[in-house]
């Protein structure tokens, strides 16, 4: 298992040149994402379309988002991602923010979830979530994640979270903490957080949403963790399934107190 994982990193490494230089040109492009930070995250120009979104009338019903409940009162978008994933009591079930703006699009706007669920990253429906959630987390931007894991169901997410995250599966017998859970661990040019440590889930769970510089495109944690599963080389996760929310609670739950940077820049 471990001679696998070494095999994939050296192999990583020998494609982007000899380690030093790669530490190197990674430590470069880090200051260029904190210049780029300084002169404005391109995710800037999600939000401003999420923004839109969310004051638009749209859907079947022709109505707005701005009835939306992020579980902080209707409307409400201030700190609202900084407690999510929560126990919803309309829904009776564990919503992301993800799942929660896609509720909220099926009930006051009548735009149906299959739409979404079915769809793909960065294009239609789910792609306008995107935005929405580029608009939301803003809102939360510098504030500690406070995720309440007190509601029985929030605990149960969790601790499916935390299973699933330590269960191996797939062609490489990977799971989440074969790659996720050993400190300043790097894969090609990218320092990969150890999520077993709060530290850790904080800066996996607190920077994304995310501007991606390398390929100029906005991810979502769906999306983040839907590619983290085609790496890991298992069945791809259903849209905002429970599995993806259940890793959400844990990686938030333990992330509890950080604050978050949101929306993040990546490489
Ligand atoms: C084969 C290795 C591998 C496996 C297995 C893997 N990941 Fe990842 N993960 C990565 C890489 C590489 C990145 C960074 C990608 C990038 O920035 O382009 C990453 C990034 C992340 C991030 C964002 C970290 C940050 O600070 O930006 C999170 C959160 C994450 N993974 C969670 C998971 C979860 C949850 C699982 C299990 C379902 C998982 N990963 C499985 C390789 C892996």
């Amino acid at each position: 298992m471990k001679k696998t994982i070494m095999a994939v990193a050296i192999g990583a490494v020998a494609l982007t040149a000899p380690n030093m230089q790669a530490m190197a040109s990674e430590d470069l492009n880090f200051d260029a994402y904190r210049q780029m930070l300084a002169d404005g995250n391109p995710a800037e120009l999600f939000e401003m379309e999420g923004e839109e979104l969310w004051r638009t009338a749209r859907g079947p019903k022709n109505a707005t988002l701005e009835q939306c409940d992020l579980g902080v009162g209707a409307g409400v978008v201030d700190g609202a991602a900084a407690q999510l994933p929560r126990f919803f009591a309309d829904t009776g079930k564990v919503q992301d923010l993800e799942s929660r703006l896609m509720h909220c699009m099926e009930t006051l706007q009548g735009i149906p979830s299959a739409e979404i669920i079915n769809g793909k990253f960065r294009q239609g429906e789910r792609g306008k979530l995107a935005s929405l959630v580029a608009y939301v987390v803003t809102h939360s931007n510098g504030k500690k994640v406070q995720v309440d894991l007190s509601h029985p169901k929030m605990k149960e997410m969790y601790d499916m979270g935390e299973k699933v995250f330590y269960y191996r599966t797939g062609a490489m017998d990977f799971s989440c903490a074969s790659c996720h859970s050993q400190d300043g661990k790097r894969i090609r040019a990218t320092q990969l957080p150890n999520i077993t440590t709060s530290k850790g889930a904080a800066e996996g769970w607190g920077s994304w949403p995310a501007y991606r510089v390398s390929n100029s495109q906005f991810w979502t944690m769906q999306h983040r963790l839907w590619d983290c599963f085609r790496q890991q080389r298992t069945a791809e996760p259903v849209f905002a399934s429970d599995v993806t929310i259940a890793l959400s609670v844990f990686m938030a739950g333990k992330g509890n107190g950080y604050e978050a940077v949101w929306p993040g820049v990546k490489r």
